[in-house]
């Protein structure tokens, strides 16, 4: 929510009350130095003992509400048919209009379960973006995945209100191409997270759902996000300006023929679903469901976690839930614009990204210039933000390496955990390090998995200029900051 000031700014305010509250440290340079080189420059591998503000991601780290504390007391644990699983239903049913569903420990896993369902080798899955292990699903099952964005997607200085669109007349062309009975499904991932969780607009969402009717093609979304990219729909797309969320979260999920979500983000849980309204979509899925999740009425989750996001989908659609992140991420970008930092606008519905590519230009792809920043801002800061870029793009078939389509470094907002004052300091540190850019090195991979690399991958700063701007650091700021 915002609130108009006197001087006519709009203030990102929450509406919440703090009532529990974890500590954290801030680990001077040195300290971070060593954290850093034993993490092999990857951001996945700190302890957060090291780590000052976590915006590593917004998956499973947001503050979950008094109500849904409250609701994990009365879990019913049974391994099946307890009556958590039916309160979880009703919530499906309210909140989403879907009648028949399916639990799972988290969002991989619907995409594991759909995966093995529909996609065959030879397959091309068409989406309007990847995700990491979306994609790695698909394509372990042989599929291809065919990305069909606008030519507005990848530009990180935009004003474009909807650049998670899917490109509808490369949507026909491909079809076209390729033949319906290739293509397993649509897939629209809501606030398109690899791109700067940037949304789609209900108008193209409609295009899109049309032409897969047309071709017989099924429909699934990714609503990992839904509350933020319906939140994004009331503010940017005029037909809804008055329209409440939950009522465009319904309008959405209409226009599919199946959704499944990670349960970690818009719900404040962890935990995932499959959804859909279709009976012989939810009969093909569950035979699977218990030999790689769990019976039917818990599905890998538990049930205190099931009964969360019950209270999590209802909360969701709030427009204060909706927006808690969204507006504060807001916040966070225009300040990044003030100071001259080359942040993804608009701002999106995950995190607030810097264009790692603008912010240091001497660093060529190949050397990972994101993750580089990734380093940087938490050797300078203690903040941890995650590499989006061709770290977090694996190498093809062939063994040779696929740059990302572009570079970002992703301060995650978890909803409801920082407030204005971290924020301040996150654009204070990234403004020391962007007069400070050419003291930021390349990495080069020293262990490299074989798949999603990002995770677990081991890298050095070539020429050790960690420890320089390490130093450089501590010279302006002192041993303790
Ligand atoms: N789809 C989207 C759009 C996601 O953002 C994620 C996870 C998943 C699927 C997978 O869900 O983690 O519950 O298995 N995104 C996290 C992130 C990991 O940090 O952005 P999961």
């Amino acid at each position: 929510m915002n609130v108009r000031l006197t001087d006519g700014r709009d203030l990102p305010i929450e509406m919440h009350k703090v009532r529990i509250v974890q500590r954290t440290r801030l680990a001077p340079a040195a300290e971070r130095l060593a954290a850093m080189q034993e993490a092999g420059y990857n951001t996945f591998l700190l302890r957060t003992r090291d780590v000052f503000i976590d915006m590593l991601t917004d998956s499973g780290t947001n503050a979950m509400s008094d109500c849904q504390l409250a609701a994990m007391m009365v879990a019913d644990d049974a391994y099946a048919g307890g009556e958590s699983y039916y309160r979880l239903a009703d919530a499906i049913r309210d909140v989403l209009g879907l009648e028949h569903f399916l639990p799972v420990h988290q969002g991989r896993a619907a995409e594991h379960l759909i995966a093995k369902t529909f996609v065959k080798p030879g397959h091309k899955v068409i989406t309007n973006y990847h995700f990491t292990t979306t994609r790695a699903h698909f394509e372990l099952m042989g599929g291809e995945v065919l990305e069909l964005y606008t030519s507005e997607a990848l530009k990180t200085d935009s004003t474009h209100p909807f650049k998670g669109n899917m490109d509808i007349n490369r949507l026909e062309a491909a079809i076209a191409e390729h033949g319906a009975e290739a293509i397993p499904f649509i897939r629209m991932e809501c606030t398109t997270n690899l791109i700067g969780g940037q949304p789609f607009s209900m108008a193209n969402l409609r295009d899109v759902s049309r032409i897969a009717r047309r071709h017989g093609i099924m429909l699934i979304l990714d609503t990992s996000l839904i509350s933020e990219n319906a939140y994004f729909i009331k503010r940017r797309e005029a037909e809804y300006f008055d329209a409440s969320i939950g009522d465009i979260v319904k309008a959405m999920l209409a226009e599919a023929d199946m959704m499944y979500m990670s349960g970690r983000k818009s719900t404040c849980v962890r935990g995932g679903i499959i959804a859909t309204n279709r009976r012989e979509i939810f009969d093909a899925i569950r035979p699977w469901l218990p030999v790689y999740e769990g019976f039917l009425t818990y599905g890998g989750m538990s049930s205190k976690e099931i009964e969360a996001m019950a209270v999590g989908l209802r909360e969701m659609t709030d427009l204060e839930v909706a927006s808690s992140s969204a507006d504060l991420i807001a916040h966070f970008v225009a300040r990044m614009v003030e100071e001259g930092i080359p942040a993804v606008t608009p701002p999106g519905g995950l995190a607030g990204h810097v264009d790692a590519s603008k912010l240091l230009p001497h660093l060529p792809q190949t050397v990972y210039p994101a993750g580089a920043l990734a380093a940087a801002v938490y050797l300078t800061s203690g903040v941890r933000t995650m590499e989006r870029g061709t770290v977090s793009t694996d190498r093809d078939v062939h063994g040779n390496e696929v740059m990302g389509d572009l570079e970002l470094a992703r301060f995650a907002v978890p909803r409801r955990v920082y407030t204005m004052s971290h924020i301040e300091y996150v654009v204070d540190r990234l403004k020391w390090l962007k007069e400070h850019a050419d003291l930021v090195g390349g990495l080069r991979f020293v262990e490299e998995p074989p798949v999603l690399r990002f995770f677990f991958g081991k890298m050095e700063d070539l020429g050790g200029w960690g420890a320089r701007l390490a130093a450089a650091f501590e010279k302006d700021f002192g041993p303790e900051a």
